[in-house]
């Protein structure tokens, strides 16, 4: 495609677009056929989706499977996962089996606070305002609360305000921190539209005169966001079992043999970014299929993640192994803010059912739900690393993909699955499998 500027975009129709973008591809009416193809049947659900994004030109489909055979606080749970990934959810789905008869996956919220920030820069003696600050804090949740009863109503609202002097890092620099709960939802249009009135309230409050410009204030609002860290939102979780019942997990290794080694993974990526990263992606694989299946915010949960396996100054891992005596547990805690209700989650037309499919969680439920798949698929993945290897389980997953890179009709997929049952995948023997089938 040759890349040119449109100016005007975004005020075409959706055919206009289509028109536009299509014109500069090789094969304009493949595109148009693709696209048409994953179209969703109902005009309704179609146009919903649209409307999600900006520019919108169709859909872009992923698999959305389930893992079945989760136990998680005593209670059975299918999780429905949304990944391109091969190998995710036949890892997760094997990683759950395996826990299963070992009292599965323990899991605790430790709490479902929120933080929101109002930046400002404060022009006038600072003295003033940290004199100021209790007045300041009470006149804020007097007035600045009007968006917040129906939040009130479900549990949530505003839980405090601290205003912190970051003067001494940044000329004038100041913020308010305002904690929230936000129920059973994310909460993010609600604390951020709470932040916006909060901080014009902030101007207005040292404000001279009483136009509505507050121009001769010594406020000046930087920006008005929540913040996608959520340390005090945090989910804990764990699997433990002895070293006995890790027996026939290897045929190399005994079960405590298994269980060091295993701790030593860990260990390594606590200790090594590089191998951290790798690690925690790991972890992700889990946590964002069902994040993306029940329409929460993936990146918002990967961004506090990984900064939370920073918070000790260093990136490190977010699960650890302890072995006390004979007995082996892989934990992990971590922030997963997430929603129940509100967003995407009742609008999009598949998470609503993946919904139901998890028996209509309360949002603790869900996010101890989403770290424990997360769970499971590291300890799938250090699982595998450390006895066969990865690639082995994850090339069988993937000679799917391969066979279709190649073409391959159903007869020919389905010689070469068998052909490989019990051999190593690699592109090149696909290739060369399919090539002498194709001869003969
Ligand atoms: C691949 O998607 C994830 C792993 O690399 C995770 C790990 O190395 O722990 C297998």
């Amino acid at each position: 495609m040759n890349t040119k500027f449109i100016s005007g975009f975004s005020k075409l129709n959706k055919q206009e677009k289509i028109k536009i973008i299509s014109e500069e591809l090789a094969d304009p009416s493949g595109f148009l056929s693709d696209l048409e193809a994953v179209n969703h049947k109902q005009a309704e659900k179609q146009l919903m989706l649209e409307q999600f994004s900006e520019n919108t030109l169709g859909n872009f489909p992923l698999p959305y499977g389930v893992a079945p055979n989760f136990l998680i606080n005593k209670k059975a749970y299918t999780i429905p996962m949304v990944t391109e990934e091969s190998s995710v959810v036949a890892a997760a789905s094997s990683a759950a089996r395996f826990w299963s008869d070992k009292g599965g996956f323990h899991s605790k919220v430790k709490g479902c606070l929120k933080t929101g920030q109002i930046h400002f820069c404060w022009h006038r003696n600072r003295k003033i305002l940290l004199d100021s600050k209790k007045d300041l804090i009470k006149f804020l949740l007097k007035n600045g609360l009007n968006l917040t009863q129906r939040m009130i109503e479900r549990g949530g609202g505003v839980q405090g305000i601290e205003l912190i002097d970051m003067s001494d890092q940044l000329e004038n620099y100041f913020q308010l921190r305002v904690s929230f709960q936000t129920a059973d939802c994310m909460g993010a249009n609600f604390m951020n539209s709470v932040l916006e009135d909060m901080a014009f309230l902030l101007k207005s409050y040292y404000s001279e005169s009483t136009s509505s410009e507050n121009n001769n204030s010594p406020v000046d609002i930087i920006m008005a966001i929540l913040s996608n860290y959520t340390p005090d939102c945090i989910v804990e979780c764990y699997v433990e079992t002895n070293f006995a019942s890790l027996e026939n997990i290897s045929e190399e290794m005994s079960g405590e043999e298994f269980a060091r080694k295993f701790k030593k993974a860990v260990d390594i990526a606590q200790l090594d970014p590089f191998r951290a990263v790798t690690h925690n992606k790991g972890i992700f694989n889990g946590i964002d299929a069902v994040v993306m299946a029940t329409a929460n915010d993936f990146r918002a949960i990967e961004a506090a993640g990984h900064a939370y396996a920073s918070r000790n100054g260093k990136y490190s891992s977010l699960s650890k192994v302890n072995i006390t005596e004979d007995v082996f547990r892989l934990s992990m805690e971590l922030p997963v803010a997430v929603g129940t209700v509100g967003g995407l989650t009742s609008l999009h037309p598949i998470a609503k059912w993946s919904f139901e499919i998890l028996n209509k969680p309360t949002t603790p439920e869900l996010m101890m739900i989403i770290a424990s798949a997360g769970l499971a698929s590291n300890f799938a993945a250090i699982r595998s690393l450390i006895t066969r290897g990865i690639q082995e389980g994850h090339m069988k997953m993937h000679l799917g993909n391969i066979l279709s890179a190649q073409g391959a009709i159903d007869e020919e997929r389905a010689s070469a699955i068998e052909f490989f049952r019990d051999k190593k995948v690699t592109f090149h023997d696909v290739e060369k499998f399919l090539k002498k089938k194709r001869k003969s």
